[in-house]
């Protein structure tokens, strides 16, 4: 089968022809259609996980996908033939992802059922991004008559979060260039700021809220930064990344809440954002869609920076 791979840390993907790998007991086999970038994707391939965990080489890139199953283990009984499925599908230490013709989803694995009106190529935009922003909403406390700022709210964690927020009637300020403005308005945005070169998104914010924010949901700033946005928290606000730039003690001696996020993945919660978007309460913007020739130059424009909102692979 055709795979997106590297031959060791850091190597660059390429397009390799590799076998296809067979379900085992409790396992289900998946013919891909489409696969979902994020960032985590190009951060394993450099090695991020590799003193957590064993890693097989050549390394199948990519966590998100959506599919067909076409197989069954022996003992698995949640999904038949036929079901048309999506989430995550990373296994390191068999160095089998999504940006493959086929790839397995192991027993417990954060995969469901795909939600009824998507497309695959939609459905393979929304496990990783999506249920991190539904996490980070959540225990970040974002509710009702609140105000919040989503900084990096134009990619993919970003667009659910404000989606998600604005969902709960909290007042949304999301950072956007110029041209991505509109597109975040239509999300749910309620105030935009710029975070372009030149742009301060402290003053912005400062200008309009002096009273305080309720919650900062950070996907993109440094330790520095950080610190600086902290200010435009009310005593008692929330500030969580996604990036671990928070300082919880510091932010504690501000009598603010300081919280660095990690993510938990399950099918419940698939299920939960399947339901969101058949209710209309939810979507996806999946800005770019690549043949597999193309997905190691698409790879590499993620890691460069600058996406809006996702791209997604047809496999
Ligand atoms: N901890 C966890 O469990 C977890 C889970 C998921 C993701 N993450 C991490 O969270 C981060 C975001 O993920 P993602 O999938 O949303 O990434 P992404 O799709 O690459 O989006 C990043 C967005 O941030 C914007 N941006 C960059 N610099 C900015 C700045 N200074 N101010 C405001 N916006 C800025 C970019 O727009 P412009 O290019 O226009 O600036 C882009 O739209 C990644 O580092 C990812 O690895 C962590």
């Amino acid at each position: 089968m055709r795979a997106i791979a590297v031959s060791e840390f850091g190597a660059t993907p390429a397009l390799m022809n590799l076998p296809v790998p067979e379900p085992g007991p409790g396992e289900v086999l998946v013919k891909m259609v489409a696969a979902g970038l994020n960032p985590v994707d190009w951060k394993i391939s450099d090695g991020m996980l590799k003193d957590a965990v064993d890693h097989a080489f050549p390394l199948i890139m990519g966590m998100d996908g959506a599919g067909v199953v076409e197989a069954t283990g022996r003992g698995e009984t949640s999904f038949r033939p036929g079901d048309q499925v999506y989430g995550q599908f990373f296994m390191a230490p068999r160095g089998l992802g999504s940006f493959a013709e086929y790839a397995i989803a192991a027993p417990g694995a954060a995969v469901a059922a795909m939600p009824a009106g998507m497309i695959y190529s939609q459905a393979a935009a929304v496990p990783t991004a999506t249920m991190t922003a539904l996490n980070m909403v959540e225990k970040a406390g974002v509710d009702e008559g609140h105000t919040v700022l989503v900084v990096g709210a134009t990619g993919g964690v970003g667009q659910s979060a404000v989606q998600l927020a604005a969902d709960r009637g909290a007042k949304v300020i999301a950072t956007a260039r110029g041209d991505m403005a509109e597109e975040m308005r239509r999300l749910g945005a309620d105030e935009i700021v710029d975070h372009g070169r030149d742009a301060d998104v402290n003053e912005q914010v400062l200008r309009a809220h002096s009273d305080g924010l309720d919650e900062i949901i950070d996907l993109v700033s440094d330790q520095p930064a950080v610190e600086r946005l902290a200010g435009l928290l009310r005593p008692g606000g929330t500030y969580i990344s996604s990036i671990w730039s928070v300082n919880p003690d510091k932010m504690a001696a501000q009598q603010l809440r300081g919280l660095n996020f990690d993510n938990e993945a399950s099918p419940a919660l698939l299920a939960e954002i399947a339901s969101l978007i058949d209710a209309s309460r939810l979507r996806v913007m999946v800005h770019d869609e690549v043949s597999m020739e193309d997905a190691p130059a698409a790879i590499a424009r993620g890691r460069a920076g600058g996406s809006h909102g996702k791209t997604v692979i047809r496999l």
